[in-house]
């Protein structure tokens, strides 16, 4: 299986604007040493993962994704108007239809967009950008809304430690805009992969509540509709998938691993960030982490951290930064974009 189909087409896409929202209720270690038997040590050792956010009752993706898109469009100066794609990379919809992007468009009153959702769980919104960019690319579209949203706490099983301590609610968002080809600003996406290997397809996922095996009043008690995962398993492909996305999209940019300012990684596990930036010889401090606060909010966590790094001023202009994000499917997406 190859993995390696390069993204060739020009850029004349940039980012406009990033926004983000997580929820206010804050869970700790310490809470979930009452629910489950685990300790703060084991998880922050583990994972770096202190704390996680939780939606609210009634608090729906959607939700948490709409207030992130109005940041997004606050800070690119975009009205809903305006906004003609809309793109939610989700594994938690609001419902099994419509798309939680309509939701979204109706949310926003972004009435001249076309809405829909892509499924690549925690590469959900690199996906997104992808997508996006070959619609603005081809000229069809000029102003996208990509978000990555996720409320997997309501498909944890709250009784299983392995997994339980991993995730967090939240959303991030940007908005892509189209710009001239040849306006002096060198600004936008430098290379792109985007990669799946459904060999994988068993080693994290939510078994049940699908065609493939309804919950009835029989399985109700197996919890199948829960997130079940081969924590060690997702653990090494994660590393052999990214650190091969990184070195690509970085050797099509024609850079080299030091050329890149800040490694905006997917925030699954301090671990697995650490081994990928190891490897490419890169120091602590280029690798930006904010999983100790929010855990894995899987389609979010890259989005979330973007606009963190963005608002914070790590990233400057003319920065080379690597966004990569992998997830279940397994499903992966990497990008050098200069800023
Ligand atoms: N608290 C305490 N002990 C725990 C625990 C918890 N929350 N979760 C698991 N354990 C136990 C296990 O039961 C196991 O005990 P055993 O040896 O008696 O069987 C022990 O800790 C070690 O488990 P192991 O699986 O070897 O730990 P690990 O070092 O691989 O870490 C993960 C586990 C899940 C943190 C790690 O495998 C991981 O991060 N994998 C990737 C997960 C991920 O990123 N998923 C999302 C992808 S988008």
């Amino acid at each position: 299986m190859s993995h390696s189909q390069p993204v060739t087409v020009p850029c004349v896409m940039k980012i406009a604007g990033t926004g983000s929202y997580v929820p206010e209720r804050v869970l700790t270690n310490a809470d979930l040493e009452k629910l489950v038997e685990t300790t703060d040590e084991w998880i922050m050792s583990r994972t770096g993962i202190k704390e996680r956010r939780i939606a609210a009752e009634g608090e729906a993706t959607s939700d948490l994704a709409t207030k992130a898109a109005l940041r997004a469009m606050e800070a690119a100066g975009v009205t809903a108007e305006e906004i003609d794609l809309i793109i939610v990379g989700t594994i938690s919809p609001d419902t099994f239809f419509p798309s939680t992007a309509c939701h979204v468009q109706r949310n926003l009153g972004a009435v001249k967009a076309v809405a829909f959702d892509v499924s690549a769980a925690c590469a959900g919104f690199l996906y997104a950008m992808q997508i996006a960019r070959q619609f603005i690319n081809g000229g069809t579209r000029k102003t996208a809304l990509i978000i990555g949203a996720d409320k997997l706490s309501g498909m944890v099983n709250w009784q299983d430690r392995n997994t339980c301590v991993l995730f967090g609610d939240g959303a991030g968002a940007a908005i892509l805009t189209a710009k001239e080809p040849n306006d002096g600003d060198p600004s936008g996406v430098l290379s792109s992969v985007m990669a799946s290997d459904g060999r994988l397809t068993d080693i994290l996922s939510v078994p049940g509540g699908g065609s493939a095996i309804p919950i009835t009043p029989e399985n109700a008690d197996q919890r199948l509709n829960t997130i079940h995962m081969q924590g060690r398993e997702v653990f090494k492909a994660a590393v052999k998938y990214t650190l091969e996305a990184c070195e690509q999209v970085i050797e099509r940019a024609g850079l080299k691993a030091d050329d890149i300012a800040l490694i905006i990684p997917h925030q699954a596990n301090v671990r697995i960030v650490d081994a990928i930036r190891e490897r490419l010889g890169l120091p602590p401090e280029r690798a930006f982490l904010n999983l100790q606060k929010y855990g894995n909010t899987s389609g979010a966590a890259v989005a979330i951290a973007l606009d963190e790094a963005v608002r914070s001023g790590v990233v400057k202009k003319g920065d080379n930064i690597l966004l990569v994000a992998f997830g279940a499917g397994f499903a992966w997406s990497a990008s050098v974009i200069k800023w």
